[in-house]
């Protein structure tokens, strides 16, 4: 099955697999396999000999990825997994030490495109946005329940959205006249509380975008379960493993980077990429996802 049959693309692809230097019958984790787009690249790589283990907290996505992953000529372990209990994942299977760990945050477009999961102002739907059937609270839980300052510091420190005051208060006087269910519903309250036109050609991007990425943020707990992460790397990692994060905005990218960087200072990281990776024009033509992707690489030194 083709990137564009299954509706999602990999960002950096040839960037992915050069820095990662990928070697047959080595053991590899994509703590984010989505749709396999990165996983199927990886495990042309690793050959028979090789290991693959894919977690993804969205079992719809992981189901795609088996599909598209069977007979992918290496050994397949898919799990239904955060990877902030990748430590506990590679136990359970006996595994203590691996030679790549692959994260490529965010979510998918295939996510993004399903109006019912509610990730987007563009698809009404219900106001959902969890990646994980597991977790128990929706976006809508949390902009039904959570006070205004609660609120106004998702959306400024998850997003920099710097009308978060306002449009925190906008959504608590909203609520007032019956609970916010939809997207089209918040993004409406949102454009109406910052007095934008989504349609105007002045406004370059859509005026919700940030509310939208706060509170999916907010809601799937991804700078905590990225920094759960990147805690258990160091320990996880073979000397010589290489870590690879593909970030999609300044704050989880620079989560990334600060880790990388105390790392290093502390012996146990290189850092291969001085600076992050980014797409280059034609990937960004071809791929609008990828205008934003921040690569970040790092190998593990020998213990003293
Ligand atoms: C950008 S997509 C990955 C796409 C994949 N690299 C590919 O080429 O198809 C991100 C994926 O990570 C998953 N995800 C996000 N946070 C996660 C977490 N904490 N643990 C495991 N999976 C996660 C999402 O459900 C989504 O499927």
């Amino acid at each position: 099955m083709t990137d564009e049959a299954v509706g999602h693309t990999p960002v950096l692809p040839r960037e992915v697999c050069a820095l990662l230097s990928v070697r047959p019958g080595e053991v590899v984790v994509d703590a984010t396999v989505g749709l396999g787009g990165h996983a199927r690249l990886i495990a042309g790589a690793l050959g028979p000999a090789g290991t693959l283990i894919g977690l993804d907290v969205d079992p719809a996505n992981l189901q795609q990825a088996g599909q598209r992953l069977a007979g992918c000529g290496c050994r397949l372990e898919l799990c239904h997994a955060n990877f902030a209990e990748l430590s506990s994942v590679l136990m359970s299977r006996g595994i203590s030490r691996v030679d790549v760990l692959l994260a490529d945050l965010g979510v998918s477009s295939t996510q993004l495109d399903e109006g019912a999961r509610g990730f987007s102002f563009l698809h009404d739907g219900p106001l959902d946005m969890r990646m994980d059937p597991r977790l128990s609270a929706s976006a809508a839980d949390l902009v039904n329940r959570l006070r205004d300052r609660e609120l106004g510091d998702i959306l400024y420190y998850n997003a920099q959205e710097i009308a978060g005051r306002r449009i925190a208060d906008a959504i608590c006087a909203a609520r007032r006249d019956g609970r916010i269910t939809t997207t089209g519903r918040l993004a409406q309250i949102v454009c109406s509380a910052v007095g934008m036109d989504p349609t105007s050609r002045k406004s370059k991007s859509h005026p919700a975008t940030r509310t939208f990425l706060a509170l999916r943020m907010a809601v799937n707990e991804e700078i905590p379960n990225l920094e759960a992460l990147l805690r258990q790397a160091p320990d996880l990692l073979r000397p010589g493993g290489r870590i690879g994060v593909i970030a999609f905005h300044s704050v989880e990218d620079k989560v990334v980077k600060a880790d990388f960087r105390r790392r290093k200072s502390e012996g146990i990281y290189r850092i291969v990429t001085k600076k992050p990776i980014v797409a280059g024009d034609a990937e960004r033509r071809a791929n609008p996802r990828s205008r934003s992707a921040k690569f970040r690489v790092a190998e593990r030194l020998p213990e003293a």
